[in-house]
């Protein structure tokens, strides 16, 4: 799986240089109507996309489904696209996976480059190869693993997130220095978010990606260690999925956030992560991201959303855990009570 990733400190020398190394008829460049607004601008004047053509889609992860990725193909076949054509794809992870998904099936594939726009994108999304749509009320349901031809990560659009978008990306990073090295999960929980310097945090984010890029090498797939990406993310999406169902919706990110407190608890228990680092990441997590409230009256339900993640086998719940920072241990499963026994764990932690 070989993909470019390049971490841009000059948005117009990095694309001009990159689409000069490949041959292409017509280029198209994919949107939502909010990285159309607060985006593009920032690609104008580019010379070599002034033929480009703009394909704008509805924003939000609700409009990632198949009448929008229809929408995608009908304007790419009545304008000439072909398959030297080549496609750009400007946002966050719904534009990324959706133009992803409809670039590798284009006349059974064409080339095309993630431009990610949000930090969440950047490190997780846009890099990794997985594209897809929602279908059937199912989150990612249609895809398939195609890599894009280059990544190129340029932190000034990331001048133009909010707070509790950086808090998403930035908690997919902390799993990313979770699952690689003392020293980098150690930095992750150092950098200031309350005053950034973005200088510093392109760093944090290129070193992000590596991270991300080693293990989909290693295992494009899934087969085995890519699953550990997936730390934090079985509780997680239990807590994304119920914030849904009750009406007060929470970005990704917090829920992988939250989701790693109880996995964490649970990589203490179950294969000894030390006490002392689960105390320090609990903390940054407090402090940065609050809480998400629930009673032990919704365990049950949140259980029940566990046993419906897709990456269980068997309807086994399964979960990544750690024994050490850095200490991958794929393929754990855990028992009711001990499920229920970490989210005991997360109330007491945020006073609930
Ligand atoms: N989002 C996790 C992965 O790319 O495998």
């Amino acid at each position: 799986m070989s993909q470019k990733i390049i971490i841009s400190k000059d948005i117009q020398q990095d694309i001009t240089a990159i689409l000069a190394e490949m041959a292409y008829d017509h280029l198209f460049i994919l949107t939502d109507e909010n990285t159309q607004k607060l985006c593009q601008p920032l690609l104008a004047g580019i010379h070599v996309l002034e033929k480009a053509q703009y394909i704008t889609i509805k924003a939000d992860d609700t409009n990632k489904t198949l009448e929008a990725i229809a929408g995608v193909w009908t304007y790419l076949s009545q304008n000439h696209a072909s398959r030297k054509s080549m496609m750009i794809n400007l946002g966050g992870g719904m534009v990324t996976d959706l133009g992803g998904f409809a670039a590798s099936t284009f006349k059974r594939g064409i080339k095309y480059i993630n431009i990610p726009t949000t930090l969440l994108g950047a490190v997780d999304a846009a890099v990794g190869g997985k594209t897809g749509i929602n279908f059937n009320g199912l989150k990612n349901e249609i895809g398939v693993f195609s890599p894009a031809d280059a990544v190129i990560i340029n932190s000034n659009f990331f001048r133009t997130l909010d707070r509790q978008n950086l808090l998403s990306g930035y908690a997919e990073m902390l799993k990313h220095g979770l699952i690689s090295s003392e020293q980098e999960w150690k930095n992750l929980l150092k950098f200031d978010i309350d005053n950034i310097d973005y200088d510093y945090l392109t760093q944090l984010v290129g070193e992000s990606v590596s991270i991300k890029e080693r293990v989909v090498t290693e295992d494009p797939f899934e087969k085995g260690i890519r699953k550990a990406l997936n730390l934090g993310h079985t509780v997680g999406h239990a807590f994304e999925s119920l914030s849904f169902e009750e009406n007060r919706p929470v970005q990704h990110g917090y829920a992988v956030a939250w989701g790693l407190v109880c996995e964490l608890y649970l990589s203490k228990k179950q294969t000894n992560f030390p006490a002392e680092k689960l105390s320090q990441t609990v903390a940054f997590i407090r402090k940065n991201y609050g809480t998400f409230a629930f009673s032990c009256k919704q365990y049950d339900r949140l259980y029940e959303l566990m046993t419906h993640d897709k990456k269980n086998e068997d309807g086994i719940i399964n979960f990544t855990l750690l024994g050490e920072v850095g200490d991958i241990r794929i393929n754990q499963q855990a028992t009711k009570e001990e499920i229920f026994e970490a989210l005991d764990f997360y109330c007491e932690c945020f006073g609930l």
